[in-house]
């Protein structure tokens, strides 16, 4: 099960040329074994840097220290990311996982990547799973308990990532999440609070709180289970999980409650797919395909909005004009999703006709600053060719050699579906909630779907999550990703045009008012917390026709911005994160 050579000393990724470091004899191990491609039979100096620093931002600090350390000991994005990965399952366990799913889009070499490590519905879900005798949803059977559980993808896709573009020894990645989850780590206020709203909801259901209960804001808490696991993922390799004593865990507690059996985790495996590319405001866009939704949104919400500059022009930031321009467009992207938009690997997704730009243009044509609120009953645009409080976390990283990884990753719920692994001290995602339990009904976000994201075995369901880099000229200009549901990809868009379009300055982007539309309901604005739509504006939304309604989402974006050479990492301020720069040490 373990790969011997991942432990192996690596080959760098970076740089123009490939760079071999190793001991001569273990080099030649490598190519005998055929697991490095022909390499140089000497070492070379590390290629030149061409960032004057690292960078991350990361949701909490104790993730931001890992991405130094990784840094320190001459890591790269890669190897930084799946530390930060890993720790997040450790210190911010509502949302960080190991069982659970998420994308990575990634910048190396000069090449795009992505990697799909999304959860799957085991071999025994049913499409009509989560409905009771009558037909009618049981409310909550797809977000609480065993049955909620998808199969976790996380550990496959950190292994694969770091196993293709890593530098560092596996075991090295995984050593600051060891030593959070055996030492233990120091409980922020707002971790409490999170546990303490999610211990109501799960409360007499699973058994959350024998693990969680120590969640207590200023107390050290430790997970020895959680350490245990972590240390065989880190001697044996990632496929542990899937094959090794932590599959047997997850096994034996799913027997007689769950659907996620042996079989269905030896069967898990991560999927290297093309990233969506599209050009934008001189920009190459590089963000996640379906099984997302996230990506497809993204570009069509930006190209429309290209497509309307003379009706945006003079229109104020967050003004009326500009909320129900933006509102139009976000109908239509919604109507598409819900109609076209699953699992690659289930259904042909028209993917280029929904990016089409003269398809764009024309959804755009339609977009009109006189027409009534929600009015017109939008469709999905291509006809009928065929037959989404809530936690996710994304973290943004660039290396010194302009390497890069945007990854978004989740439980779905907070603390997911609220079932840890006993003997292995995890929590298990809620998935299973992303796919369409009944036609026409909504999920926890709100959004419906029809038969192209119903539940199959060994389907993925529909995500919105949208991890996504900016190249201009072919060097990384930005890195993105927010935490949201359904709201991931159209806070992606509100910060990515205060910035380009708006010319903010990136705290100014991440610090300005945020508002949701999603075509269900159909005149209802969704508004944040952090920045709620309040007075004059309230007034005059009203005035012309739409209903405002609270959210619990804000986002949590996390960015970094590459301006020439020098990166520069913020923070969302509704969130706890880090935005770090890790400045270049003089022998690097
Ligand atoms: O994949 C998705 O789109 C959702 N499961 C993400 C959930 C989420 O972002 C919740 N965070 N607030």
């Amino acid at each position: 099960m373990a790969d011997p050579m991942h432990d192996a000393p690596r080959a760098s990724i970076t740089g123009r040329a490939l760079h071999v470091f190793a001991f001569p004899s273990l080099l030649i191990a490598a190519c005998l074994t055929g697991f490095l491609p022909a390499a140089p039979a000497f070492a070379k100096k590390p290629p030149p840097p061409v960032l004057t620093a690292a960078a991350a931002a990361v949701p909490d600090s104790y993730s931001a220290a890992a991405a130094k350390e990784i840094f320190a000991e001459g890591g790269n994005a890669v190897d930084a990311a799946v530390a930060i990965a890993f720790t997040l399952a450790v210190t911010y366990p509502d949302a960080g996982n190991i069982g659970g799913g998420g994308f990575m889009t990634l910048y190396v070499d000069n090449k795009p990547y992505f990697l799909d490590y999304r959860e799957v519905a085991p071999q025994g879900a049913t499409k009509e799973m989560y409905l009771d005798d009558k037909g009618n949803v049981e409310p909550d059977a797809s977000l609480v308990g065993y049955r909620a559980v998808g199969v976790p993808g996380t550990v496959d896709g950190m292994w694969e990532a770091q196993k293709r573009f890593g530098k560092l020894k596996w075991k090295q990645v995984l050593a600051p999440a060891i030593k959070y989850a055996s030492d233990g780590f120091v409980v922020q206020p707002w971790l409490q609070k999170r546990h303490d709203y999610a211990a109501r909801s799960f409360a007499g259901k699973t058994n959350f709180d024998v693990y969680f209960s120590g969640l207590k804001a200023g107390a050290t808490f430790r997970q020895p289970e959680l350490a245990e696991t972590l240390k065989r993922i880190a001697s044996d390799g990632g496929r542990e999980f899937y094959e090794g004593r932590t599959a047997d865990l997850i096994s034996t507690a799913m027997y007689g409650h769950g659907l996620v059996s042996k079989q269905d985790l030896q069967r898990y495996h991560a999927v290297w797919r093309d990233p969506l590319t599209a050009d934008w405001n001189g920009y190459q866009i590089v963000t996640a395909p379906p099984p997302s939704s996230g990506g497809v949104g993204l570009i069509q919400l930006l190209k429309m909005k290209a497509d309307l500059k003379p009706a945006f022009d003079g229109v104020q930031l967050n003004s009326v004009p500009y909320i129900h321009l933006v509102s139009q467009m976000e109908d239509r992207v919604f109507a598409d999703r819900q109609q076209y938009l699953g699992d690659p690997d289930s259904y042909k997704i028209p993917v280029a006709k929904l990016l089409d730009d003269s398809y764009l243009a024309s959804r755009a044509a339609e977009v009109k600053a006189d027409a009534a609120p929600g009015a017109t009953g939008v469709k999905p645009g291509l006809g009928d060719t065929m037959p989404e409080r809530a936690q996710t976390t994304h973290f943004s990283v660039v290396d010194q050699w302009g390497n890069a990884v945007s990854n978004t990753y989740t439980l779905n719920g907070p603390f997911g579906a609220g079932v840890v692994v006993d003997g292995a001290g995890f929590l298990l995602n809620d998935e299973m909630d992303d796919f369409v339990t009944k036609p026409g009904t909504t999920n926890q976000f709100g959004v419906t779907g029809d038969e192209v994201n119903t539940i199959a075995p060994g389907r993925r369901p529909l995500s919105s999550m949208a991890p996504t880099i900016l190249l201009k000229d072919g060097n990384v200009a930005l890195v993105i990703g927010t935490p949201g549901g359904s709201r991931i990809f159209t806070t992606i868009f509100q910060v990515m045009t205060d910035l380009f379009d708006f010319g903010m300055a990136p705290q100014d982007a991440l610090a300005a008012m945020r508002f949701h539309h999603q075509l269900i309901p159909p005149t209802t604005i969704f508004y944040e917390p952090y920045a709620p739509i309040t007075g004059d504006l309230a007034d005059a939304l009203k005035a012309k026709g739409y209903k405002l309604e609270g959210q619990p989402f804000n986002g949590d974006v996390q960015m970094v911005r590459v301006n020439g050479t020098t990166p520069e990492a913020d923070s969302d301020p509704r969130g706890a994160g880090v935005g770090a720069v890790f400045p270049l040490s003089p022998s690097k």
